[in-house]
């Protein structure tokens, strides 16, 4: 017997009317507040005229607001209406392959012109900026998914969008460079005779690979010695995961139409601007008494949110940026290569660090191995090929299936395809051809950084 359509449905989509009329702010509900961003010169409280040497006055105020609901500027709609509302997924093949009694869905943010998540943000801080006089945009990028999206949004709104690309990336990852160029961006590579951070880089090794906290303090520079020029970040601050929270609304309204609620919500953490972004609309259930599990994960490569330290630390390597509370491995954390380059950041969200140390959220950290494992088991029973950061969500929302299984339990499980990986495919080579390892990062390397981050800075004792 055949079965009825409800019983099949795979896609839950919305109509182009339904995208968020608001953005949802979390500070106005959480039950703790992280500490204010301070000055590393002074140790106090930063005054926003720091920040208005780089940000728009709206950013300054999103960063800030206790309001609930911010309203989204109709041109910011104009441009979601490209991709959004994004697609809510039951992933009945990837259910099947695990033969598992759990519900699976996922939300689907890979349709968004750039591929990931990220263009959520980027349009909206593109569109402030042209508000406030702003010409030309600047920013970092590593593996090159923030710096497309940018580019991405400055083209809608008619910025200049210049990208300093960590020169490694920039010649080994050349689709990346060209998907910006298309869209009209400069791609520069970093360390560059263009800042004083980069020529201080060069003179010292001409030969640099740079890092993102080159490129960070690059970008930084230039945008605060031009005032036709701003910069703009992709993750880890209060604005930018409000923006995101678009993709948690979408999907509420979506698993009403399948008929159910989570048990459990789960996104992977870089920065954590696409787990803010799905799971803080859930999260206002939860503070409301609603039972939810919401859990944050992290590469143990990278493993900030689990073996990190909670406490005040620089956003940046060369010091340009305020100090956050957020957990943090210190900022002089030397990544070791592994594949998922967006989740490669020293610190986290001060919101979602917070909400981790009151327990409302959990922490997880996961192997390489087990992560491409799950990509292509993904892959392979869903169709998509999932984004590095992406997989390690994959992971524990498969984990969560399988514990189910055990258990012989429902359990409705919801997770944050954060992005496609198209341009990742180089790293599941390396997967398929044996040439990737597990890498746990050691606890005294992390000891190490925080002492010195003590001696630097008393604020984060
Ligand atoms: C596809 C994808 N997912 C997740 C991330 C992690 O960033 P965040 O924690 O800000 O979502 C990135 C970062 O570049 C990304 O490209």
């Amino acid at each position: 017997m055949g079965k009825s359509a409800d019983e099949k449905q795979i896609k839950f989509v919305l109509d182009e009317s339904e995208i968020p009329q608001a953005w949802y702010n979390i500070q106005a509900d959480m039950p703790k507040l992280p500490g204010p961003p301070l000055n590393p010169a002074t140790g106090k409280p930063i005054t926003p005229d720091l920040l208005a040497a780089i940000f728009p006055p709206a950013l300054i105020e999103q960063e800030v607001s206790q309001e609930r609901w911010i309203p989204i500027p109709e041109p910011v709609l104009d441009v979601y209406r490209l991709w959004r509302p994004s697609p809510l997924y039951r992933a009945r093949g990837l259910e099947r392959a695990l033969d598992t009694p759990a519900h699976i869905y996922y939300k689907y943010e890979g349709v968004s012109p750039a591929g990931s998540h990220k263009p959520n943000t980027a349009v909206p801080q593109a569109y402030y900026n042209k508000v406030a006089g702003i010409r030309r945009l600047t920013t970092e990028t590593g593996a090159g998914q923030w710096g497309s999206a940018l580019a991405l949004a400055s083209r809608q709104f008619g910025l200049e969008c210049r990208v300093y690309m960590v020169k490694v990336s920039y010649e080994q990852k050349p689709y990346r460079r060209l998907m910006m160029q298309t869209w009209g961006a400069e791609v520069i590579p970093s360390p560059s005779d263009r800042t004083q951070a980069g020529r201080a880089i060069l003179a010292k090794d001409p030969n640099s690979p740079g890092s993102l906290g080159v490129a960070i303090s690059e970008a930084v520079e230039e945008a605060a010695s031009r005032k036709d020029t701003n910069y703009t970040l992709g993750s880890v601050l209060n604005h930018v995961l409000l923006h995101q929270t678009v993709i948690g609304q979408e999907a509420k309204k979506q698993m009403e139409l399948a008929g159910e609620y989570p048990d459990v919500v789960i996104a992977c953490v870089g920065g954590g601007s696409n787990f803010g972004g799905l799971v803080f609309p859930f999260l206002a259930d939860k503070f409301a008494g609603r039972p939810l599990r919401a859990i944050a994960v992290e590469p143990s490569s990278c493993p900030t949110l689990t073996k990190g330290k909670l406490t005040y630390d620089l956003a940046d390597v060369a010091g340009l940026t305020p100090m956050l509370e957020m957990f943090t491995l210190g900022h002089d954390f030397m990544p070791p290569a592994i594949h998922a380059g967006g989740l490669r950041y020293h610190g986290d969200s001060p919101l979602i660090s917070r909400l981790v140390a009151d327990g409302l959220v959990e922490a997880r950290a996961v192997d390489q191995l087990p992560t491409f494992e799950a990509a292509v088991t993904f892959a392979r029973s869903e169709g998509i090929i999932p984004a590095p950061e992406s997989a390690h969500a994959i992971r524990a929302a498969i984990d969560e299936a399988l514990a189910a299984k055990e258990e012989q339990k429902e359990r409705v499980i919801l997770f944050n395809l954060s992005g496609h990986g198209h341009f990742d495919l180089a790293a599941y080579e390396a997967y398929f051809a044996g040439r990737l390892e597990n890498y746990s990062y050691p606890e005294e390397k992390v000891e190490e950084s925080l002492a010195r981050l003590a001696a630097q800075f008393p604020a984060s004792r």
